[in-house]
């Protein structure tokens, strides 16, 4: 599993900015995914005492929260996907962006070992991805 989700992230990484295509839906849906089981994993590797791992994890998060924005271009609309993304679209931005700073301060604590404030930014995490499905996701 950690193998799979590795490959996803990292695939994702040599994207160039992508045209609106079903591709690019389906693309981000599984980059979604993965990051719900990246949380998952790291939520596990507190327990285990794997910082390591986690730093590695919040990388690939903060990497995704960078190139989110680029998974929605116009055009990409789709059931899930409120219309108003792309009408405030600087808004949306800036919940990307708050899910990269939420990722670099997790990444940032797990290089500091510290289990109970690893939990607290993990936490953290998970408010921005909720405070963007809130706003901007549709069900
Ligand atoms: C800036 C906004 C934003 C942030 C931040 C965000 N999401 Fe989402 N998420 C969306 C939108 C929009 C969709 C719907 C995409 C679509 O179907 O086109 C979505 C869809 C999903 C899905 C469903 C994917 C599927 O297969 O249909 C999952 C799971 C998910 N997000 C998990 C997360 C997790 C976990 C985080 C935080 C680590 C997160 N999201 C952060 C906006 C966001």
């Amino acid at each position: 599993m950690r193998v799979f989700l590795s490959a996803i992230l990292t695939s994702l990484f040599v994207s160039l900015p992508l045209a609106a295509s079903a591709d690019v839906i389906t693309e981000r849906q599984a980059n979604f995914s993965a990051s719900g089981k990246s949380l998952r994993m790291i939520g596990g590797a507190i327990g285990e005492g794997n910082f390591a791992f986690i730093e590695a994890e919040a990388a690939k998060l903060a990497k995704w929260a960078d190139m989110m924005p680029e998974f929605f271009p116009a055009g990409s609309e789709s059931p899930k996907a409120s219309p108003d993304i792309w009408t405030e679209f600087e808004q949306f931005t800036q919940l990307t962006a708050d899910f990269g700073a939420a990722a670099r301060a997790l990444g940032d604590a797990a290089v500091s070992k510290d289990a109970s404030l690893v939990k607290a930014r993990l936490g953290e995490v998970g408010q921005t991805c909720k405070s963007c499905h809130w706003r901007y996701r549709s069900r």
